[in-house]
Order: structure tokens, then sequence, then C-alpha cells
């Protein structure tokens, strides 16, 4: 760690506290001056450092930048073994991961971002992903063992772990659109789109990417005209919640899931899945068909019975559903 993460960590510990200089300089072992350039650099990236003398200084309570050392102090031991990495902006975090599991970066590896210049959605669309008013959130496996059915499984497991976490931090309803994305009063608020990598000369699997976008207030400038009547935001006012406390709860709660191959929580996403007995739409590239949907499997997969008596377990990324 550099000295200013260093301090950081130190800040976050003390968050709302006056430290002296003095006491930085000992705990970190560098000199004062070092001290007061490192809170300069913080202060310049926004962090909100107040600095008086004969007191020391102080990250206000109130400052909301994400960061890793604030994210860290708030993982559960099950986050043991990630390694995390927090920017300002990147064009997607599904990219970063990506290009670090081609340059070797071990399993685990977990990139947030406080806004993307291209968020990727699904099926080719962009995630709206504007500054310090969402979290994207990307997490990179290199499973030894894996198939289509996994990836599904990943997606749902962020799910779960993203509805727990709106439900154990605030006082909103979750609930899930099979497969991927989750609702709180009856707007959509997050996305969350499972890639894979190929490595071209084998042909096998090289990493799986899970990418989560979460619109935790409204964008400053509101939503774009063509997402106006479907996205929504958690909460309505910055400041409610700490981002870097839900990014952490996020990945407590998936890698809960993962780390103890909990198969529970296929029992908590049917019963967020406000599509089960409901008509919808099953959409593909190709049509469009009238079915019930009658079942979460426990593959996560749907259980659709068609108008005409027929049924089928939907699992593929290409098919989407609407619901009427
Ligand atoms: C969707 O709703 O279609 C899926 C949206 C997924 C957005 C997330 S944000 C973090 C990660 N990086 C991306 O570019 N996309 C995913």
């Amino acid at each position: 760690m550099t000295t200013k993460e260093t301090l950081l960590a130190l800040f976050e510990k003390n968050r709302g506290y006056f430290i002296s200089g003095e006491y930085i300089a000992r705990t970190l072992g560098v000199s004062r001056t070092a001290v007061w350039k490192a809170v300069k650099k913080l202060q310049k990236e926004g962090f909100d450092i107040s600095a008086v003398t004969n007191r020391g200084y102080c990250l206000s309570k109130d400052t909301d930048i994400l960061s890793a050392p604030a994210i860290t102090q708030y993982l559960s031991g099950d986050c043991k073994d990630i390694r995390l990495e927090v920017f300002r902006t990147v064009d997607s975090t599904n990219n970063v991961c990506k290009e670090k599991a081609n340059q070797g970066v071990a399993d685990g590896y977990v990139a947030v971002a406080s806004s993307q210049s291209s968020g990727r959605g699904r099926r080719g669309r962009t995630f709206y992903s504007p500054a310090d008013t969402g979290v994207y959130v990307s997490i990179m496996f290199r499973p030894k063992d894996f198939h289509g059915r996994g990836i599904v499984k990943l997606t749902t497991m962020s799910a779960v772990a993203v509805c727990k976490a709106i439900e154990n931090l605030t006082d909103k309803e979750a609930s899930i659109k099979w497969v991927n994305d989750i609702y709180v009063d009856g707007r959509k608020v997050c996305g969350i789109l499972s890639e894979a990598s190929y490595n071209l000369e084998d042909a096998k699997l090289d990493c799986v990417v899970v990418g989560i976008g979460i619109n935790l207030y409204p964008p400053k400038n509101g939503f774009p005209e063509a997402l106006a009547d479907t996205a929504g935001s958690i909460l309505d006012k910055p400041g409610q919640l700490s981002r870097n406390k839900l990014v952490a709860e996020v990945l407590n709660n998936f890698m809960k899931i993962y780390r103890n191959d909990d198969k529970s929580y296929v029992d908590y996403y049917r019963e967020k899945s406000f599509v089960l007995g409901k008509d919808i739409d099953v959409i593909t590239p190709k049509s469009t068909r009238r079915a019930a949907a009658i079942a979460i499997n426990d593959d996560c997969s749907l259980q659709v019975r068609y108008e005409d008596g027929s049924e089928e377990a939907l699992n593929s990324g290409e098919i989407s559903i609407r619901v009427n």
C-alpha cells in the first residue's frame, strides 16, 4: 500500500474524529511532511478532510467517495481472498476484469468504479453509469470446471446478493425479474451482466466476469429519456447510505453463497421473483411467444408453459421476458 492508501485506511478507522499529524506520521512510519502531502492528494481527489492547527486532520463523516480501504473495513471473512481495486472512472468494470485476466491476475479480482464511460448491458445495450450516484462492480472468476449453466448461477447468486444488501441496509423491499434485474418500488435499480472469455488458442474458458450495476440515488440530471419509464434508484436523496457499505454488503452476501456453496440461495431467489405465476412474453432474437412462468428450477432456469401446452426451461442469456 502507498502512504496515501495507508493514510486513507487510518482515516476510515477514525472517520469523523481528528487525528494528529504526529500520530499519523508515527503510525505510518513517515515524516509529517509526507503526511501533509498525502492529505493534499486525498483532498484533491475530493475527500473532505479538514486540517486544524493543534488538532490534526479529520475525514468528514459524510464523505462518500468509493475507496478500497473504506470498502475493506466492512468486508467479512468470506471475502478474505478477494483483491479489490477501486477506480474513479473506467470504460467498463467488466473490461477491467477481462484485461486483468489476460494479464494473469488470479481468481477473485474485483473492480469497483464510481462511473463508467461505456457501461455494458445485456444484448448489446449500454448501461447508463453516471458519476457518484451508483456503484459499478465486477468480479472475475477463473473457474476450473465451468459451463453455461454455471454462469447463470453466478448471475442469480449476484441477484440474491444485491436483494439481500438492499433489504439489510435500507427499509426498501427488493424483488427480482428473472434473470438478472432487481426492482424497487416497481423500477429497475440494478442490472447484472455475466460474460465469459475464452482462450483463443485452446478454446478453454479463461474467465467469467459478473458485472453488477446499481443505481443507489437518482442521477444528477435524471435518467436518459429511453430509461425514464423503467429505471429507478434505491433511495431518493444522496447521503442516505454509504456506497462503500453497499459494495461491501453485496460482496459479503455474494461470497457467502459462492464460497460456502450455499444452495439455499435458490429458495430466496424464488421468494423474491415477481414473475412466478405471471403471464409473460418470452423474447428471443427470432420470436416472441406468450407463456406462463410456472416455476424456478433448482438451477435457476425459468420453467414456462406456452399456450400450446408445451414447456421449456429457459436458461439462455439471449432470452428475455416481458411481464404482462
Ligand atoms: C443489464 O441490465 O442489461 C445489465 C447491466 C450490467 C451493468 C454492469 S455495471 C458493472 C459491469 N460493467 C459493465 O459494463 N456492465 C456491468
